[in-house]
């Protein structure tokens, strides 16, 4: 259940966006005690500069679980991330521009050059995202079988489980070296600050404090200089 009292549980993203993100947070004033930094450090909750913050560093999924849940109360999530759980409970005010990456279906460059989209009617893909992948290809009448993977994504067709992916593109440099390319573009992807909708309700100074404080981050461009 939400809190209610002034205490303020802020969810971050381990992984690929991790530092982006983190240099944001300490811009919007959440300063993280030394260990959070520390990559070998197993404490996953971390104390702040202000005794009512705490920082929990997640896999990039929970962070969406956490903040519907209300087990924390503001978060850092993909637009991925968003789009495959489609919590009702989370809401994404702010677009914080960082983690740019883009969601794709994606072959092997040997099928590729055959092979047109336009004709499928059905297609398996590995994929960490079924129901993106579902949604996506029903929109256009394809049947889609999805294989639910949770990392390593661009092995599948090398060894047969799949001719084609659904996943995240950022240089293309994973697409290549695994002998694919890309063939269908599905969303563009940036991190999003989320909150709980009850907690926004409930404490509506507290958390709107806190969404003006990433909407100006970002309107000031501070983004840009974030990495
Ligand atoms: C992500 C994504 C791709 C890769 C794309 O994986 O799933 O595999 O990054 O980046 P690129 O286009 O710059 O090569 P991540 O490194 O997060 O690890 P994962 O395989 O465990 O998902």
């Amino acid at each position: 259940m939400p809190k209610n009292d002034d205490s303020l549980v802020v969810a971050l993203p381990n992984g690929r966006i991790l530092n982006q993100v983190s240099a944001l947070v300490r811009r919007a004033g959440i300063l993280a005690e030394p260990a959070f930094e520390d990559p070998n450090a197993r404490q996953l909750r971390f104390a702040t500069s202000d005794s009512n913050i705490a920082v929990i560093r997640v896999r990039s999924f929970d962070v969406a679980t956490f903040v519907a849940f209300g087990a924390a109360d503001i978060g850092i999530a993909g637009r991925d991330v968003l789009m495959e759980f489609d919590y009702h409970e989370v809401y994404a005010p702010v677009n914080l521009g960082v983690g740019r990456c883009r969601l794709v279906v994606a072959e092997t460059a040997e099928l590729a050059p055959e092979d047109d989209p336009t004709k499928w009617s059905h297609v398996r893909v590995a994929t960490k995202y079924p129901a993106i992948a579902r949604r996506h290809f029903e929109a256009r009448g394809v049947q889609a079988e999805c294989i639910k993977l949770n990392g390593a994504i661009e092995l599948a067709p090398s060894l047969g489980l799949c001719r084609r992916i659904v996943d995240l593109v950022d240089t293309g440099a994973t697409l290549k070296a695994n002998g694919l390319v890309e063939v269908e573009h599905i969303a563009d992807i940036t991190a999003r600050l989320i909150v709980n909708r009850i907690s926004l309700k409930t404490r509506p100074e507290l958390i709107g404090n806190w969404i003006r404080i990433f909407r100006d981050l970002v309107e000031d461009g501070e983004t840009l200089s974030a990495s």
